[in-house]
Formats: structure tokens, sequence, C-alpha cells
């Protein structure tokens, strides 16, 4: 009898098809409150006008159902625009957005929310996050967002940017525990011992900056991974973050990048490959953030001007 001989990665994503793996477009991340949250999420920093139409467009096309932007992208009319055009109903869609750090503090940040919501032309957002930690402002501004919450006029409420010692600070000082942390996370910034903490806390870890904005594109060890597979080195990263059990949140303004960055639900990578892409960490950040930070990581409210370009 002759034996039909498949591939590793064939049987694998046959496995996966029926098993552990078994996921698509729609494959979400329940919060601890219950709320379900897509896993693949469009960002949408850089982009706006005509670009930000198209990205949203054809990404409600090929099945994105999560969008993340912020106040400091001054976006978010375009892509309110878009998505309440869509023809989809509001609770098939999960919209992010963010409280710049000026707008933190008590008086300020619940008219920040007001205004994010009349920009998106929505009536609630389903996470709305801190977006950066601001010394001596933000436990105001999340006691801030923990009352939205309570109110109900918020479905989820989160940070971004916080390190270890500031998520543990905050769980410290407040009654409220974040749903979710958006940190940068991609193969060159693995941020394991942060996530490890978060996954303990039961805080939903969102990895922004998924393809370390194209920096990963040169790395030598994911093409060789990318050729086995037959994906791109950006399908192979966003499929590592997706086996990580993470949400991300990759940008592009490209229509066919869009699509590929979907395009991530019939391979899998081995344990092997995965222990490998662990290993390109560096510990190294993609971002340039030009705020003044003070010895714990906080940022100096002072020096707050040019939003974009520095820590979006
Ligand atoms: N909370 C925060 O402080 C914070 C900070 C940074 C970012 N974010 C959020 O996270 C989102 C993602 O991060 P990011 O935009 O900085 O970086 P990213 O998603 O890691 O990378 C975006 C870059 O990768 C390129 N790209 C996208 N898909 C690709 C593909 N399939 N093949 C090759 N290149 C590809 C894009 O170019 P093209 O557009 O030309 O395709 C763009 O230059 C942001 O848009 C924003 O929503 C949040």
């Amino acid at each position: 009898m002759v034996r039909k001989q498949f591939s590793p990665s064939k049987i694998l994503a046959h496995l996966g098809r029926r098993g552990k793996y078994l996921t698509d477009i729609n494959s979400k991340i329940r919060l601890y409150n219950g709320l379900a949250m897509p896993r693949l999420g469009l960002g949408t920093w850089g982009l706006s006008g005509r670009d930000l139409e198209l990205a949203a467009q054809t990404a409600l096309e090929v099945g994105y159902r999560h969008f993340d932007t912020a106040a400091a992208y001054e976006n978010e009319t375009t892509l309110g625009q878009a998505l309440n055009s869509s023809g989809l109903k509001r609770e098939e869609l999960f919209v992010v957005s963010k409280i710049w750090n000026s707008d933190q503090g008590e008086g300020l940040t619940e008219r920040a929310y007001d205004d994010i919501l009349s920009r998106l032309g929505l009536d609630k957002l389903d996470l709305c996050l801190l977006h950066w930690p601001v010394a001596s402002k933000t436990l105001k501004a999340w006691e801030c967002l923990s009352d939205l919450y309570a109110k109900g006029r918020v479905s989820a409420v989160g940070v971004a940017n916080f390190d270890l010692a500031q998520l543990k600070w905050l769980l410290a000082s407040s009654e409220l525990k974040p749903m979710v942390n958006q940190i940068e996370l991609h193969p060159y910034r693995s941020q394991t011992e942060l996530t490890d903490f978060c996954r303990e806390k039961g805080v939903v870890v969102s990895a922004y900056c998924p393809l370390a904005r194209g920096k990963i594109k040169k790395n030598q060890f994911l093409q060789k991974i990318a050729r086995r597979h037959e994906k791109t080195v950006a399908q192979v990263v966003l499929r590592w973050h997706f086996q990580n059990g993470l949400a991300f949140i990759p940008k592009s303004a490209q229509p066919d990048r869009i699509r590929q960055n979907a395009d991530i639900y019939d391979f899998c990578l081995t344990p092997e490959e995965m222990a490998g892409l662990g290993k390109q960490n560096q510990d190294r950040s993609v971002l340039k953030p030009k705020f003044k930070f003070d010895s714990d990581g906080f940022i100096i409210e002072e020096n707050q001007e040019n939003q974009e370009n520095q820590g979006n």
C-alpha cells in the first residue's frame, strides 16, 4: 500500500482546522468583563482622508471588525463616517479609541471622551484606553474612565503603554482593573514578562506595531519560515501573534496588504518556529517618543506638544 506523504505544515494546518487552532478572522478574545474583542484589528495611525476611507472599506469587506484609532491620530471623523456607512450593525463592530495625555485629569477626561464619540458619530466606544501613563494625572483619568464604565457609557476600559511596574501600581491603586493593555509588541520586542503578568491578572494584551513598522521584513530567519509556508514575513509574524494568544492591530494603507494581513488562518507555525521567533527579541522599540519621562517611566506633563510621530 502506498502511503500519501504530507508535509509537517499541512498536517498541522489540518489539525488546526479541526482542533486547537481552529479559527478565522472572526476569532475573538474575551475580556474579563465578558466582552468579546476581535483579535485582528486595523491600526489607523498615519491614515487619513481617502487613504483611510479605502483602508476601512477594504478591511470591512475582508471581515475586519476591530478598528483602532485615537484622539491624537486626528482621523476619528473619517473613520466614523466609513464605519457608519458600512451598513453593519453597531454591535458587529469593535471600535477602540484613546484619551490623549493632555486630556487626562479631573474634568478633562469625560469631556475628551464625549468629543471622541462625537467625532466618531457613536454613542459608545467598545474600548477606551488611556494613551500613555502621565505622571500625577493618570490615576484621576483612570477614575474617570472607571466612572464612565460604571455608568455604562463605555463597554470596556483599558490602558496603553503601561510597563510592568506601572501596571502593578495601577492594580494596587484603583478598584477597577484595566481590561486591556495595548503595548508595543513584535519579534524585536516580545515583552514576555509583561505579557505573562497580564495573562496572570486577566488583562488582555493588544499588540501595537505588530509588524515592527516593517522593520522585520529583511530578517532572514523570518524569510526562511515564510518561504517554508509560502507566506510573507508579515503573515508569519501576525500568525506568531495569533498563536501567542494576543490581539494585534496591523496598519496598512494598501488594500492588498490589508487582505494579506487577514490571510493567516490556513497555516500553523510549529513549536520550533514559535520558539525561534521568540528568540528574535532584542528588547528594541521601533517608536521614538520625544516625551520626557520621569524615573518611573511616566510622562512628565509639561512636555506634550507634537503628538504625532512620537508616541502614537
Ligand atoms: N497605543 C499606542 O501608543 C500606539 C502606538 C503605535 C501604534 N498604535 C496602533 O497600532 C497600529 C499598528 O502600529 P503601526 O502602524 O505603528 O505599525 P505596524 O502595524 O507594525 O506596521 C505598519 C507598517 O507596516 C507596513 N505593512 C503593513 N502590512 C504589511 C505587509 N503585509 N507587508 C509589508 N509591510 C506591511 C505598513 O505600510 P503600508 O501602509 O504601506 O502597507 C506600515 O509601514 C497603529 O496604526 C495604531 O493604531 C498604538
